[in-house]
């Protein structure tokens, strides 16, 4: 049942989350605005070569020990547009999760994603989640990233996704219908919607039926769990009971978990992702072998989940502040009615599709993304050594008044034709990052969080709790609504 009552989800939440409840704690605000105006000494992260008519890049360290943390946190991209605000595309922001340069604006974040002389890595990532998502596609690089991605994009074929929605299309209705409650005020979208996600990644991209086996599921979605929460772990160290060591346990458990069903699909036949990356090859006939398998199947289980569930609860809010575009998607979806949903129904579902963008510029799933330098290089005329992480933000970009009117505002229309504003500049909208390693999903996550909505839309009225109701957000990992984003769903029939 996906109904959780507030109290008891506040505490769990400060349970698991000791930043959001540091977020919480009275007085926090006012820390973090002294903190925000506060002048600290700048100092430049390395000399550039004598000779060379690069810039140093200047930055600070923050707070001893907290670094940036706090505003970090608590502010996510609104305060990383402060940084460019006060001091321009490129600068040096300590935090003691990660001591990195962040480049700011479109120019940067093209710079970094083209990655035109091959000087970023994807090593970035690897303190965050390395342990955890080993050997994931987004972990790899340059020629190995290459080969494995020719591979795995023909699990993402236009006919592999047919399949897929059918799948997606049969949880999505029967937990809408069956689990969600009505009428409810205490009903939180955003736990609601990470259940019903992780329920459609089961049938999905390991085969199991809604409502089969059970206790394997449960143990599996548990171990996905554990191992996806413990890249936010404070103390990162493999010795129990720390949560980073139940993430590598949890990480254990998945690998021998797949490591079993690959046995069992390599001779089998299915639409679900694992049993097609266990058959897939590239032009040449290369494949996976089954370690490659395991590694790919844990990451983009990750990859898949958190995304949808968060684009699917910025929609629910934005849908249920602005009525009169809940209404424009749901005449679309009436056109399409009750009956099974494949690809070109969910094409066209437009406003939803401007919608979707909408609630990415404003909430992006991911805010941010990591690079490692392998060697000396310049960015935007400044100087960056060897081993320097480099952090784009296209969720601030997503804010940048010379890019789009009113940014705050919601307002899809902006997508459409004439306005456009997506099309100022290549990377004015990202949320699907850029480059080489641009989202593999990013259809497979439309289709999804399109049929979860149509499917929504057809049968509920979503409501605000109050007129006026915001939720806070969380950007100690990908961005959570701290109260778990009440939503009243109304029955239409
Ligand atoms: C709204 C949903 C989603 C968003 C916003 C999103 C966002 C992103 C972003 C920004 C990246 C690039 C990271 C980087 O450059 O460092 C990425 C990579 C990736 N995503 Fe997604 N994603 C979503 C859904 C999905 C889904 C549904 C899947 C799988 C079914 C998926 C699988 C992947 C994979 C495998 C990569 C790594 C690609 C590579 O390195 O070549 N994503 N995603």
């Amino acid at each position: 049942m996906a109904t959780i009552s507030t109290p008891e989800y506040l505490l769990d939440q400060a349970k698991r989350r000791l930043i959001p409840t540091l977020n919480n704690m009275p007085g926090m605000g006012a820390i973090e605005k002294r903190l925000r105006h506060r002048e600290w000494k700048q100092f430049a992260l390395a000399e550039p070569p004598p000779g060379s008519d690069l810039k140093p890049v200047m930055g600070d360290a923050g707070l001893p020990v907290l670094g940036h943390m706090i505003e970090m946190f608590r502010g996510g991209p609104e305060y990383v547009l402060e940084i460019y605000n006060t001091f321009g595309p490129i600068h040096y922001a300590y935090s003691p999760a990660l001591p990195a340069v962040v480049a700011l604006g479109p120019d940067a974040t093209q710079a970094v994603f083209s990655n035109r002389n091959k000087d970023y890595s994807q090593k970035g990532w690897h303190p965050v989640i390395g342990p955890f998502f080993n050997r994931g596609l987004m972990l790899l690089d340059f020629d190995e990233h290459m080969h494995h991605r020719r591979i795995m994009q023909e699990a993402f074929t236009r006919t592999r996704l047919a399949g897929y929605v059918e799948h997606i299309d049969r949880v999505a209705s029967q937990v809408v219908a069956n689990d969600w409650v009505a009428n409810d005020p205490r009903f939180l979208f955003h736990p609601a919607t990470k259940e019903l996600t992780l329920d459609i990644a089961s049938m999905v991209f390991m085969g199991h039926e809604p409502g089969t086996d059970h206790d394997l599921v449960t143990k599996v979605n548990n171990a996905f769990t554990t191992t996806t929460r413990a890249g936010g772990a404070i103390i990162r160290t493999g010795v129990p009971p720390f949560k980073w060591w139940r993430g590598l346990q949890a990480r254990k458990v998945l690998e021998d978990y797949f490591a079993a069903r690959v046995k069992e699909r390599r001779t089998a036949e299915g639409t679900d992702m694992l049993t097609v990356l266990c058959h897939t090859e590239d032009e040449d006939g290369n494949r996976f072998s089954d370690d490659d398998i395991v590694n790919h199947m844990i990451f983009v289980m990750m990859a898949a989940h958190d995304t949808s569930t968060s684009t699917l609860t910025t929609m629910a809010y934005h849908l249920a502040a602005n009525p009169e575009w809940q209404e424009r998607c749901r005449d679309e979806s009436a056109r399409l009615g009750d009956g099974p949903l494949d690809i070109e129904a969910l094409e066209k579902l437009e406003t939803l599709d401007l919608v979707i963008n909408e609630s990415l510029r404003l909430v992006t799933p991911l805010p941010m993304n990591i690079r490692q330098t392998v060697r000396d290089t310049e960015l935007l005329g400044h100087y960056l050594p060897a081993g320097t992480n480099v952090v784009t933000w296209p969720s601030m970009n997503h804010h940048l008044p010379e890019l789009w009117t009113d940014p705050e505002k919601f307002d899809p229309a902006r997508f459409a034709e004439p306005r456009s504003e997506h099309k100022q500049h290549r990377y004015a909208f990202a949320p699907f990052g850029g480059g080489a390693h641009k989202c593999i999903g990013m259809v497979f996550g439309q289709l999804e969080v399109k049929t979860v909505m149509h499917r929504l839309l057809r049968q509920y009225r979503l409501e605000l709790i109050h007129p006026g109701y915001k939720s806070r957000l969380d950007y100690g990992g990908m961005p959570v609504p701290m109260d778990g984003m009440p939503i009243v769903l109304r029955p239409l029939r």
